[in-house]
């Protein structure tokens, strides 16, 4: 096999996910940061996800038998030891020269679901063949962006098929990149060599042909922006199960529900989308509400601690991922730091479960959370 990434070390002072970010600052340049650790607009989104979730209190139940407790989850048939999975983030090697093969190594040695973005810097091929085979790593799923060329996104989901991922994850949310301020702020640019390399080949969009005042957007991008009925058409070409990622809206929840997708991710792309949209820990009740408990619901956006996990789990989500968190822990220690970050976080659901009461994640009721009077 090609390279396996090397072992890097972890900084003494890091004990929780936070602590990646501070290193992760000072390691990478102004151009990276921007684009790993930024948000649309004013990233007030960004932050409402993080405050949402400190908003939540527990209410912990006490002197209940918690042996044999454990973190088990079925998700789309399958058992995972823990229900954390790294969210798609494009363009990893920018962030260490292992990119994504380096997350893909660290998520199958904890267990923990991966989801490739259609914007690696990596082929989906070689990321496949690099952990399709460890026994103990979790599901592997392929995040889809639906590309204005349909032959061409029909030739990407073959591949993904052909290459062994088990679940497409389509990306709803963004048919617009957001009002990325840091990023313009910056400059920020792609360095050479890190490309979208599974996207090499995709033919120009509509936009390159436009006469001047012309809108970019509505004459431009959106004209071939997806659409529920490319959902069904997405449905009509693949054996796969498909996800929705970046639902905030119960009535799209149903709508995708009675389309018969697989599973729903509560996402606004961790405040890099629109901003001021809701908080996803705002969004997720509602949805749970909405398409009911046997639809498998995930959750992003600001999980940093075991008791957002638990959190999540109490407002209905079967399994979060994380995004910024491990890409801060790529840059500063590689594979080691990402799964170090798993291990950190899984650490402490465990503890929050034995100090809220709850053995298991099927006992993580709403009634851990305290309903003010
Ligand atoms: C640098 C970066 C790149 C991202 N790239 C993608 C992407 O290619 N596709 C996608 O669906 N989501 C992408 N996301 C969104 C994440 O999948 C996820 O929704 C978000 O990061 C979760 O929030 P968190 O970073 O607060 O944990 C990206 C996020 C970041 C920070």
């Amino acid at each position: 096999m090609s390279h396996v990434p090397e072992l890097e070390k972890i900084p003494a002072d890091v004990v929780n996910l936070a602590d990646y970010t501070t290193h992760a600052r000072e390691r990478l340049d102004d151009n990276a940061w921007a684009y790993f650790s930024g948000a649309a607009a004013d990233e007030l989104t960004l932050q409402a996800n993080r405050t949402a979730w400190d908003q939540l209190h527990l209410y912990p139940r006490v002197l209940r038998a918690l042996t044999g407790g454990h973190t088990r989850q079925t998700l789309l048939g399958r058992t995972l030891d823990h229900p954390i999975l790294l969210a798609p983030v494009a363009f990893q090697r920018m962030a260490h020269p292992d990119g994504e093969l380096g997350t893909a190594y660290a998520a199958a040695a904890q267990g923990a679901g991966l989801v490739l973005s259609t914007q690696a810097s990596t082929s989906l091929e070689h990321i496949a063949q690099a952990i399709l085979k460890d026994e103990g790593r979790g599901p592997l799923w392929f995040q889809l962006y639906l590309q204005h060329d349909k032959v061409f996104t029909q030739e990407l989901v073959q591949r993904a098929e052909a290459a062994g991922y088990e679940a497409l994850v389509v990306t709803v949310d963004a048919p617009a990149s957001g009002a990325r301020d840091r990023e313009r702020r910056a400059n920020f640019k792609l360095p050479p060599g890190i490309s979208a390399v599974n996207l090499a080949g995709l033919p120009n969009p509509p936009t390159a042909s436009l006469s001047p005042g012309q809108s970019t957007m509505f004459d431009g991008l959106l004209t071939t922006a997806p659409t529920w009925s490319d959902i069904a058409w997405l449905q009509s070409i693949t054996r796969l199960p498909i996800l929705l990622k970046g639902i905030l809206h119960e009535d799209d929840a149903r709508q995708a529900a009675q389309l018969g997708v697989a599973g729903l991710i509560v996402s606004n792309h961790g405040g890099r989308t629109l901003d001021t949209a809701i908080p996803t820990a705002w969004a997720l009740p509602r949805i749970a509400q909405a398409v009911g408990p046997d639809l498998p619901l995930l959750v992003d956006g600001g999980i940093r601690r075991g008791t957002d996990v638990l959190k999540a789990i109490a407002l209905g989500a079967h399994a979060v991922l994380i995004g910024r968190p491990y890409v801060h822990a790529l840059a500063t220690a590689g594979a080691l730091g990402v799964a170090h970050v798993i291990r950190l976080l899984r650490d402490e659901l465990e503890i929050a479960m034995a100090l809220t009461g709850c053995a298991t994640l099927q006992g993580i009721t709403p009634a851990v959370l305290f309903q003010r009077p």
